[in-house]
């Protein structure tokens, strides 16, 4: 995760959830065409969330069709018990929520051992003591900017002052693992989250909602890169 980011600093992960599933495939075609480096698959079981989503057999039908890395974020009470088949069916990176990981170090493991990169997910007021703990242990964290279960929320804005800690914590212990943000994410917060010290951008209703998807992702990645020193 950390070369992927390496080579492309920002990375813009549009998330499926706000896409139109009746035509799922021309949707990825758009992301592609855009330019998207991810594409973020939001997995919600109705029990974690109170919200039912995709599952592992879009996954594969995703991998049938793109080369583009898929990025799951597993919104379920038992990440576990589905780890192995999710990387079976063709996710690159599975992120599982500490609020639901009672043994997380072992999960982490899990799916790196299952060939995935790994990635823990913190709510917007879940402590970030988790991700300092962890940090060591994964391959990015991704921090929520709204509460996860619906596309189409606002960013809450205090959590800007999160990712600032947690980039600085990453910093003053030398772990070079990126910061993917969620929630409410479009043109007009992009640069403060990567100013903040994001470097992975998931944005649903902000590709997905008006527009097209390749200008959407295009002014999405305008404007993140407005944060960053030209090189
Ligand atoms: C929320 C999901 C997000 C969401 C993003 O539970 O994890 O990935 O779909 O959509 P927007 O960008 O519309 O907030
Ligand atoms: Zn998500």
């Amino acid at each position: 995760m950390e070369s992927l980011v390496q080579q492309h600093r920002v990375l813009i992960a549009p998330s499926l959830l706000s896409s139109n599933f009746a035509r799922l495939e021309e949707e990825v075609r758009r992301c592609e065409r855009g330019g998207a480096d991810l594409l973020h698959i939001d997995v919600m079981d109705g029990h974690f969330v109170p919200n039912i989503t995709i599952g592992i057999p879009v996954v594969r039908a995703l991998r049938q069709i793109t080369d583009l890395p898929l990025d799951c974020h597993l919104m379920i009470t038992n990440p576990d018990r589905y780890i192995e088949a999710f990387v079976a069916a063709g996710a690159n990176a599975i992120s599982v929520h500490v609020e639901v990981s009672a043994h997380l170090h072992r999960t982490l493991q899990q799916i790196r051992a299952a060939g995935a990169f790994a990635g823990i997910v913190l709510n917007p007021l879940t402590p970030l003591s988790y991700a300092f703990e962890a940090a060591e242990h994964c391959d990015y964290i991704l921090l929520m900017s709204v509460n996860p279960g619906f596309g189409g929320q606002k960013f809450i804005s205090s959590v800007l002052r999160r990712i600032e800690q947690l980039a600085a914590f990453l910093e003053q212990h030398q772990l070079p693992v990126p910061i993917e943000v969620d929630g409410g994410i479009d043109a007009t917060n992009a640069e403060a989250v990567v100013r903040a010290g994001a470097s992975i951008l998931v944005s649903g209703s902000g590709i997905f909602r008006g527009g097209t998807v390749e200008q959407n992702i295009a002014r999405l990645r305008d404007a993140a890169l407005k944060a960053l020193p030209v090189v």
